[in-house]
Order: C-alpha cells, then sequence, then structure tokens
C-alpha cells in the first residue's frame, strides 16, 4: 500500500474512533452521576466528588500530551484529530473539579477561596494550572487556529505541559503521606516532556545542517 492510501486509510479509522472515544471519555462522568443518583459516593461525597475529578484532569491531560509522541512513532499524523477532544475533556473535568470545590466545599464563600488560595500553595498552584488551560479551551477551534497562525498556536499550546506541571505538583503537595500516585504522573509527564525536548532538539539541529549544506 502507499503511503497516500496508508494516510487515507488511517483517517477514515481515525475518523470512526472519535465518537466511539467520545462516549469512553464521557464514562467516569457519568459513573460518578450514577453514583451520585443512588447515594453511593461513600462516606464523604464531596471528598470523592474532588479526588475522582482531580485524578480524571490529570488523566485526561496527560493522554492528550502523549498524542503528539504516538504520533510520531506510529507515523500515523491523523491522530491529532483526537487531541482536541481529549484536551477539552481535560478541561471539562477541571471545570467540574473546581466547581466542586466552589459549591460544596467553600459554599461560594469567595473570600475564603481568595484566602485558601493565598494560603494553601497546592491550591495555588492547582488554580495556576486551571488558569492556563483557559486560553488552550478557548483557542481550541479551527477558527481561532486560523486566526493566530500555526506558528503562534503551537506555541500558546505548550502551556499545557505547565497545566500538566502545575497538576502533578498540586497533587504532590496535598497528599499527606503516600507519594507513589503523584509520583508516576510527575514520571510520565517527565518522559512526555522529555521526548518532546530530544524530538525538537533534533529537528532544530537537522533543520541547521541542512541550511549550513545549501550555503
Ligand atoms: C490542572 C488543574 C488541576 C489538577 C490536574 C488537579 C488534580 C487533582 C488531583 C489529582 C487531586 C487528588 C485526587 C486524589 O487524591 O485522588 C486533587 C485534589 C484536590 N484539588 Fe485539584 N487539580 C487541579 C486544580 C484544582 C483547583 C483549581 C482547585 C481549587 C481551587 C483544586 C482543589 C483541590 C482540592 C480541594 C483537592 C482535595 C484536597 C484534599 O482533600 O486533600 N484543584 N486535584
Amino acid at each position: 500500500m502507499d503511503k497516500r492510501n496508508k494516510a487515507a486509510l488511517h483517517m477514515t479509522w481515525v475518523k470512526r474512533a472519535k465518537p466511539v472515544l467520545f462516549v469512553l471519555c464521557l464514562l467516569p462522568v457519568a459513573q460518578l452521576a450514577y453514583a451520585a443518583y443512588r447515594g453511593s459516593l461513600g462516606a464523604d461525597p464531596v471528598e470523592t466528588l474532588t479526588y475522582a475529578t482531580g485524578d480524571w484532569t490529570l488523566r485526561f491531560l496527560l493522554i492528550t500530551l502523549a498524542v503528539t509522541p504516538l504520533r510520531y512513532l506510529t507515523g500515523i499524523r491523523s491522530l491529532v484529530q483526537l487531541r482536541r477532544m481529549l484536551g477539552l475533556f481535560a478541561f471539562f473535568h477541571v471545570c467540574l473539579h473546581f466547581l466542586v470545590y466552589v459549591v460544596f466545599d467553600q459554599f461560594f464563600g469567595w473570600r475564603l477561596i481568595l484566602e485558601d488560595i493565598l494560603e494553601r500553595r497546592y491550591i495555588m498552584v492547582g488554580m495556576l494550572g486551571f488558569m492556563s488551560l483557559l486560553p488552550l479551551a478557548i483557542t481550541s477551534t479551527d477558527k481561532m487556529l486560523k486566526r493566530l497562525g500555526g506558528k503562534r498556536w503551537r506555541r500558546l499550546h505548550r502551556l499545557a505541559y505547565f497545566a500538566g506541571g502545575c497538576g502533578v505538583i498540586h497533587y504532590l503537595w496535598l497528599v499527606k503521606s503516600d507519594y507513589r500516585e503523584p509520583l508516576i504522573y510527575i514520571v510520565i509527564l517527565a518522559v512526555l516532556l522529555g521526548y518532546r525536548v530530544v524530538r525538537s532538539t533534533k529537528e532544530r539541529r537537522k533543520l541547521q545542517t541542512t541550511s549550513i549544506n545549501t550555503i
């Protein structure tokens, strides 16, 4: 099969996979909603909701960041089509996470929330992560991509690594004794970031040598 046919085939299955993936991505929140409906969120439902939405924010962020390396490793360029949806699911979960905190934890006490942000470092860094995901969600449309131009858009969307960094530090700082889970997330983020840095350094070097050779 030639390269063009292969790319078309990949494009078709990625297109087909999209609605399936969408339904799969809704499962965590559907499960939470069902548990809330049945009153089986455990002894501390607010804690359950906060932990579950926080965990899924981090998972979706890391899965989103894994799409580009996966695309390079497999050669399936159309995988990129799934990245926006996964990123928006990360944003959706962080909105839920924040909403649970504002409504059920702080009962809309904006002054207390502000104090909490200033006093507790893990809340401040979580807030930073949330704020850095905001421009990414706003500029996720094709229209915004066109308006910003590919280069600026890609530069802005590197903020996703910063948001991931804030997310893992937030988690590390809030745990009191068992650091295993946040450390696993930190290692995954470091591998993903390391891969991108090594690849873009190699690409820059290649570009420099070809431009030297053409002089
Ligand atoms: C990128 C942004 C964020 C990510 C990735 C994230 C992720 C997480 C994770 C993974 C947990 C722990 C879950 C567990 O123990 O299983 C958590 C807990 C928590 N998060 Fe976030 N979070 C973010 C932003 C925020 C923001 C903006 C707030 C509030 C302003 C917030 C408030 C909390 C609270 C109150 C807890 C529970 C702490 C405790 O009970 O010890 N998070 N978050």
